[in-house]
């Protein structure tokens, strides 16, 4: 495998805030090769006061596209020309295509979520009971896919309870069948809604470099093992939330799986060809 980059070399990349330890470049670049495909995979940093031009700079330096990454998932919707449907009504987009300037948004995070389930600890959401921490673009993407799977019931705890209530009131009407209750990130309430729960989703970022030893969790006790712990985030692999989860019995699945899974929905959009799962998982594991 050896790639040539030359004047018809097409740009794709990422657009985060902190992306020094983002898994995507790697991912997508060996997924270019394995291809023989003409394009390459690059890292943005972009401050949030940038965020206009930088989406901006897309069309005028005719990159193809760009995953979009914490914390922009859901500031980047108002600087795009169309937001595809089912990310218009997530509400946060991870994925741009640029079309001759034309940039539409997609969320291929929903998918990579339901797919990690489903391959990797082979958990059925139906009729199930979910209690997610945190209220973000993130969590949007994966609060719509337990809903569209027929979660029975979801409880959003936030640290800003105005965040989880604006899902539940965009959410709701939407999927009358499933129940979204919403909470502030605080100890009452939780020890009772995580013992009926069968799976806990940490969408926060509380718990990524710089601040590994962080979990919104106020009391490791509160885990139990029969729940599923899913924590998005993979660097480090088991960070203290599931290192925590992982010794009160619980199974736990980290961000990895499903940034492979969103990242060959992207890499579709973008080239027009969808690697296996098992050959992109292969290269992180
Ligand atoms: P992303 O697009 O990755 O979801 P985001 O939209 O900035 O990023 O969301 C980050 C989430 O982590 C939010 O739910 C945020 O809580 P607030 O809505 O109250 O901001 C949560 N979060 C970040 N730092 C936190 C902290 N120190 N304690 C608790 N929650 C935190």
């Amino acid at each position: 495998m050896k790639r040539d980059i030359n004047g018809k070399t097409k740009i794709i990349g990422v657009i985060g805030k902190n992306i020094e330890n983002s898994l995507s470049p790697l991912i997508h670049n060996q997924m270019i090769l394995k291809h023989s495909l003409h394009f390459c995979y690059l890292p943005f940093q972009v401050a949030e006061t940038d965020l206009n031009k930088a989406i901006q700079g897309i069309k005028a330096l005719n990159i193809r596209g760009v995953n979009i990454t914490f914390p922009y998932k859901e500031k980047v919707v108002k600087f795009l020309d169309e937001v595809e449907e089912s990310a218009r009504r997530v509400g946060s987009v991870n994925t741009i295509v640029n079309n001759k300037g034309f940039l539409t948004g997609y969320n291929t995070d929903v998918i990579g979520f339901k797919r990690s389930l489903q391959e990797d600890v082979e958990f059925v959401i139906k009729k199930k009971k979910a209690v997610i921490f945190g209220a973000g673009g993130a969590a949007r993407g994966i609060i719509f896919a337990l809903l569209e799977e027929g979660i029975e019931e979801i409880c959003i705890f936030n640290r800003t309870l105005e965040k989880a209530k604006k899902i539940k009131q965009d959410f709701s009407p939407f999927f009358p069948e499933s129940s979204i209750d919403v909470f502030p990130l605080k100890e009452e309430n939780l020890k009772n809604k995580i013992e009926r729960a069968h799976i806990l989703v940490n969408t926060t970022s509380l718990g990524m470099p710089p601040q590994i030893d962080k979990t919104p969790l106020p009391d490791e006790k509160l885990f139990q093992p029969n729940l599923l712990v899913y924590y998005l985030i993979y660097h480090p692999a088991k960070t203290l939330f599931l290192r925590q989860a992982e010794k009160s019995g619980a199974k736990i699945i980290n961000g990895l799986p499903m940034l492979v899974y969103q990242g060959i929905e992207s890499f579709y959009l973008w080239t027009g060809l969808k690697p296996e799962g098992k050959e992109a998982l292969k290269i992180i594991r």
